[in-house]
């Protein structure tokens, strides 16, 4: 792993942040994740859009351009030699006093880790994976937004591990009304009568850059796609479900707790949304 810490190049053991920095007193900071693909930068602009989006919904001022946050990861990425990276951009509110407020914080810390992208099982996208549907809500909007990629994850981390004691790769939250949200890192889909239906984001969850691709080309493609209210039933009566994310893209879902998705292999839809975000991919 390389670690850009404020524009030094640095190995892990190198780069140190402050006990007093407010990201990690009170996680107060903002984050995303791209990647590349054919070793360029892959929906740079959507991604840092949304970084934008999550500083300013927390009042935090980015203190790059967008152009010099793209010429550092690309920097970053040549420098790490990965053949495909993983870029985590963090931007944290900086060091100050033990004080909610930002106020004693003049100087936000930003770092990108770039790691080589990791390789999913194979497993996964020929079989599909299972999921489960966990006890943890995804927090409502009018608590903390989930729009806001932040380093408050924990209702996530929750639910991440509760998804792992059934043996499942991704946990599935509700919200607080009883619908459909997302998973802890990426976005659900259901398949019904041909149409693919993803929960909409007045439900309450991430608008997952991939997500919008994934809507993006199935539109292109003819395939009817909603984006509505989707609840616990409708998610277990689905003809087929994935995932996308951006490490990840397309995941067919096998199974959602001890339930089997359709008739437990990737169905149709869900492979041709597969292969149309890897042909999109390929042409970057
Ligand atoms: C909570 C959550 N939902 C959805 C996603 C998928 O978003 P994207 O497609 O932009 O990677 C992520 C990505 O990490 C996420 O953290």
């Amino acid at each position: 792993m390389l670690i850009n810490f404020n524009g030094e190049l640095l190995q892990p053991g190198e780069a140190k942040v402050s006990v007093l920095d407010h990201g990690f007193l009170f996680g107060d900071s903002v984050y995303d994740v791209i990647r590349t693909v054919n070793g360029r930068l892959f929906t740079a602009e959507e991604h840092l859009a949304r970084l934008r989006s999550s500083a300013a919904a927390i009042r935090l001022e980015i203190p790059l351009t967008n152009e010099e946050l793209l010429q550092e990861m690309n920097r970053s990425h040549t420098a790490s030699g990965n053949s495909e990276s993983y870029i985590r951009i963090v931007i944290t509110r900086g060091e100050g006093e033990i004080d909610l407020h930002p106020r004693s914080c003049p100087k936000p810390n930003w770092m990108m880790f770039v790691l080589p992208l990791h390789k999913w099982p194979a497993e996964w996208y020929t079989s599909g994976i299972k999921v489960a549907l966990v006890g943890i809500h995804r927090n409502p909007s009018t608590a903390l937004s989930p729009k806001i990629k932040s380093g408050n994850y924990l209702n996530n981390v929750i639910a991440r591990m509760q998804a792992a004691d059934e043996g499942a790769v991704e946990g599935i939250m509700l919200n607080p009304e009883g619908w459909v949200t997302e998973g802890t890192t990426s976005n659900i889909w259901i398949v019904k009568d041909g149409q693919a239906r993803t929960p909409a984001l007045r439900c309450g969850l991430l608008p997952g850059v991939t997500r919008a691709l994934v809507l993006e080309l199935a539109t292109t493609d003819g395939i009817a796609v909603d984006e509505c209210e989707i609840s616990k039933n409708e998610l277990l009566d689905a003809d087929e479900a994935f995932i996308t994310s951006t490490t990840k893209g397309v995941v067919p879902v096998r199974l959602i707790g001890r339930e089997l998705v359709g008739d437990g292999r990737p169905g149709p839809i869900t492979k041709r949304l597969e292969q149309l975000l890897r042909d999109r991919e390929q042409a970057n």
